[in-house]
């Protein structure tokens, strides 16, 4: 019973919150790039999946990330993910791209989603200041927002808390 951490980066800020994560749920496995699996049906051997995202798209419909992440999208979809947790973090900049906070972590939910898994990590948005996203839902974001540009003193409180509430919502990582 595993749980994966995968992730894409353009300038290194999701790996290097990918790996502060680690460091607070050591039971799941190390954190890999997300474009260094040749299969993706490795997905389907795990118990649980944690996504790192950043959005570099700005206002795009699709393909927001900018990241390795978009072009396996379609193929995540397609995949037999059901009674599989899948938990999503993103990188974002909420004061300068504040009419598109981590858009992108929409995106992969969405995929994931169609994929049948159990989505799992949602975040209260009223801790945060930005004016839309497409990754609220209701009150919540559809995952982890995280502001190493702008919000970097935050980033790992909210690590802290996050990874507590996974804890609570993936059996396989308490
Ligand atoms: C050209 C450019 C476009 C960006 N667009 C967005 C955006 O639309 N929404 C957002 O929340 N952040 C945006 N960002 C901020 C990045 O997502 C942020 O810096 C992130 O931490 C980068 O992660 P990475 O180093 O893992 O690639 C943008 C940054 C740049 C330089």
């Amino acid at each position: 019973m595993t749980v994966g951490i995968y992730y894409a980066t353009t300038t290194g800020k999701t790996e290097d919150v990918a790996d502060r994560l680690h460091n607070f749920i050591s039971s799941a496995e190390a954190p890999k790039d997300v474009s260094d699996v040749d299969d993706l049906s490795e997905f389907e051997g795990l118990d649980g999946i944690i996504c790192g995202i950043p959005t570099w798209n700005t206002g795009a419909d699709e393909e927001r990330s900018g990241t390795a992440w978009d072009s396996i999208l379609e193929d995540i979809g397609e995949l037999s993910l059901s009674g599989k947790k899948v938990a999503i973090f993103g990188l974002g900049d909420s004061s300068t791209y504040t009419e598109n906070y981590c858009d992108a972590m929409e995106e992969l939910h969405s995929y994931f989603t169609k994929a049948g898994a159990e989505m799992v990590g949602y975040v209260d948005k009223s801790s945060y200041t930005f004016d839309e996203s497409k990754s609220v839902m209701g009150d919540r974001f559809c995952g982890l927002p995280l502001d190493e540009d702008s919000e970097s003193d935050l980033t790992d409180s909210r690590l802290e808390t996050w990874a507590s509430q996974l804890k609570g919502e993936i059996p396989s990582l308490a």
